[in-house]
């Protein structure tokens, strides 16, 4: 089928005008797509036309495009009262209420009014776009066109490729997404499609530590954002996103995916959820928030004062003990050389992916004076110590104060396999490689998508080269040894490129 996505008089219908509706028309507008708007609410689109067109106004003004643009695009725009006015289109997109019988109801109209080559697109956040087209009498046109909020400054949009979608049509969306000013990203069909799966690796795995008891919600961010590079940590992102989306999203790809662990939602989450304790929009959530909606964040524990007679550092894990030992002959320290620590030294150890009693136990320490740092990480901004549960208070004290001591901040949290980045870390990248294994999209696409719809400071396999790919393997496989949860397992994609010592970006040949 030859579909002329480039033709000048492309027209648009987009039916449901709310957040996401309105927000496809303005970029569809502004790429030069006549576009025809309906909403089932009588007034809706007409308030989402004069919406639209403040913020092209606006756009004017601040001079990304010229008045004469701004006016264009905004004649472009056309309000429809029934759904028989839109047999002109080109293509259909829906942003329509996030409910599958509504959605089919709507397609199966569409499908009676619009010509045989008309492509029908779903904007569904969470459903499944082969399920959405399987009762369409021609599947083949129909397509999943994800955009993000707020979409005019959100530039992803992710064209997916349901079961029966044919070629032509997915390529028509890919130019289309290009003419909107997006950068579209390819993929099949699957739960939370690209983005919002591995989305579940940064926010779940924070909510199952946090359970866990190994860090309160406040230093798992500080650490996400100051350790990670992360703009955001993960509990300030569900605070803003609200767990009324979050929590049923979870849910949803977890039972999509056949209850598969690396997806498994967490209590702490649910039970704000059914509390209606949603984040920003309820004034309550992981945080609460004073008179002026900022976030009332609680203190951290200060640095003490007392600093260890001596330090021994393991030689356990060598760029570890490197990176340790260059810092602390920074710090006023007494660095122990020898092969084993002296009686009352402070003992340092740098594990990837153990714990500290793990680490201790293995190689033969003191558990009463041996706590962990993580290295792993620049330790520029802040970090991370850890403790066997049995170590004296004055040792896990004394590598505190001692880290602390040129005035970089220390998050000390309880014994855990892989700290806190590197094991949230570790679920992105393991996610990232699960969806590269199972065909989804192509690597760079992952890569692409991740940073473009979710902001971190690196995809999953940027993230497996700036941190080592055997060393992701190295935690993930410590903590499936520890835990004992398929969670953790390492994704054959994530195993097979450790193994050879070669990129996760290498493709197989
Ligand atoms: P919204 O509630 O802001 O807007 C939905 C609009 O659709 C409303 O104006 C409503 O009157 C209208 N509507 C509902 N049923 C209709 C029907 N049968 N026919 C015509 N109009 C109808 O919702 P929002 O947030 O814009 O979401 C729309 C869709 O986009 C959902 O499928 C959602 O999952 C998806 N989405 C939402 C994102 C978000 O962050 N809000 C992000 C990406 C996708």
């Amino acid at each position: 089928m030859a579909f002329a996505a480039d033709r000048p008089d492309l027209t648009l219908g987009v039916i449901g005008t709310g957040a996401m509706g309105r927000g496809i028309v303005q970029v569809a507008a502004a790429g030069g797509i006549n576009v025809l708007i309906t909403d089932a609410r009588p007034g809706a689109a007409e308030e989402a036309r004069d919406f639209v067109g403040k913020m092209l106004g606006r756009a004017a003004e601040k001079g990304s495009m010229s008045r004469e643009e701004a006016d264009a695009a905004t004649q472009r725009i056309r309000i429809v009262g029934t759904l028989g006015e839109l047999k002109p289109c080109h293509m259909v997109i829906e942003a329509i209420v996030e409910n599958l019988d509504a959605k089919r109801q709507l397609f199966a109209e569409l499908e009676g009014i619009v010509g045989p080559d008309c492509i029908l697109a779903t904007n569904t956040s969470s459903l499944s776009v082969t399920t959405i087209a399987a009762k369409l009498k021609n599947p083949q046109r129909f397509a999943g066109f994800h955009f993000f909020n707020p979409v005019p400054l959100m530039k992803l949009v992710e064209v997916i490729d349901g079961l029966r979608t044919d070629d032509w049509v997915s390529q028509a969306l890919m130019t289309i997404g290009r003419r909107m000013t997006r950068e579209p990203v390819r993929l099949t069909d699957a739960p939370g499609f690209l983005v919002n799966q591995v989305g579940r690796g940064f926010t779940l795995e924070a909510a199952h530590l946090v359970h866990e008891g190994i860090a309160s919600f406040a230093d798992v961010d500080r650490v996400m954002r100051e350790v990670g590079g992360f703009r955001m940590g993960p509990f300030e992102l569900m605070e803003l996103t609200g767990l009324d989306v979050t929590q049923p999203a979870s849910e949803l790809i977890y039972n999509q995916f056949f209850q598969e662990p690396r997806y498994r939602p967490n209590l702490i989450m649910r039970e704000r959820y059914e509390a209606g304790v949603l984040g920003r929009k309820t004034k309550q959530g992981f945080y609460n928030y004073d008179a002026e909606m900022k976030a009332i964040v609680p203190p951290e524990t200060p640095a003490p004062a007392s600093m260890p007679a001596s330090v021994w550092v393991s030689r356990a894990n060598e760029p570890g003990h490197r990176a340790l030992t260059n810092l602390l002959q920074k710090l006023n320290t007494t660095l122990e050389t020898g092969a084993g620590p002296s009686a009352k030294a402070l003992i340092l150890v740098t594990p990837v992916g153990e714990d500290t009693t793990t680490a201790a136990t293995a190689q033969g320490l003191d558990p009463k004076r041996t706590v962990a740092v993580d290295t792993l990480f620049p330790m520029v901004k802040r970090r991370t110590i850890m403790a066997t549960p049995i170590t004296d208070d004055a040792y896990r004290s004394a590598a505190h104060a001692l880290l602390a001591s040129d005035g970089v901040p220390v998050t000390v949290c309880r014994d855990s396999p892989g700290f806190i980045a590197q094991r949230i870390v570790a679920m992105i990248v393991n996610i990232g490689c699960s969806i590269a294994q199972s065909r989804t999209a192509e690597p760079a696409d992952i890569d692409k998508a991740v940073t473009l719809g979710l902001n971190y400071p690196n995809g999953p396999f940027k993230f497996g080269d700036v941190i080592g790919v055997q060393r992701v393997y190295q935690v993930l496989s410590a903590m499936y040894g520890i835990y004992g949860d398929p969670r953790y397992r390492p994704n054959i994609w994530l195993t097979r490129r450790a193994k050879l010592g070669v990129s996760l970006l290498t493709p197989e040949s």
